[in-house]
């Protein structure tokens, strides 16, 4: 029996009818036309297939896609910002993370997670995040590599907003000069007008 439920994928509602049994991963990559997540094994044990529900890596072809509906899905399409990639995807490309590309998605869903809740890891902790996703090109070394890059960059940009925030200017209204207050118009630099 066909039912009709809404998947939320990168913040987008998707309405689609499905089959109680439709997996995760085929109702991603048939009715929403989202192909970045992909079928390797179809038993939970390659990670091709990686999408973060609710922020935690999990693998689609063992999830029904009824019990996705109501959570967040993020698949690899969704982690750009827009043009701009994301700092785990530049790594991946800088290091040389990726030969075929076939385990990509995955490794880089499942390490934004990682790096989520460990922004700095070890090596053997970024092995140990990335055990269920498996790799036939690269021998794993420049995939570690890469989430290394990826967490140096995340700390580096962190880390300058945080001086970027320390050195900005007083925006007290009480020590700002007059000609200040009317040269930002009461915004913070860099924000649009709405
Ligand atoms: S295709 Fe899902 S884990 Fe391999
Ligand atoms: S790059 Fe080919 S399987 Fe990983």
């Amino acid at each position: 029996m066909r039912t009709l439920i809404e998947l939320t994928v990168n913040g987008q509602p998707y309405p689609i009818d499905v089959e109680g049994r439709t997996r995760l991963l085929d109702a991603l990559r048939e009715k929403c036309f989202l192909t970045g997540a992909k079928e390797g094994c179809s038993t939970g044990d390659c990670g091709a297939c990686t999408v973060l529900l609710d922020g935690q890596p999990v693998t689609s072809c063992l999830v029904l896609a009824s019990s996705a509906a109501g959570k967040e899905i993020t698949t690899i399409e969704g982690v750009s910002a827009g043009e701009v990639l994301h700092p785990v995807q530049q790594a991946f490309m800088s290091a040389g993370g990726l030969q075929c590309g076939i385990c990509t998605p995955g490794m880089i869903l499942t390490s934004i997670a990682l790096l989520n809740e460990n922004r700095n890891p070890t090596r053997d902790q970024i092995r140990f995040g990335l055990q269920g996703n498996l790799c036939r090109c690269t021998g794993y070394g420049k995939i570690v590599d890469a989430v290394e890059v990826a967490a140096k960059d995340m700390a580096t940009r962190e880390n300058g907003h945080h001086m970027e925030v320390k050195t900005e200017p007083d925006t007290n209204p009480a020590m700002a000069g007059p000609a200040q207050a009317d040269a930002t118009g009461g915004q913070a630099p860099g924000e649009k007008g709405r």
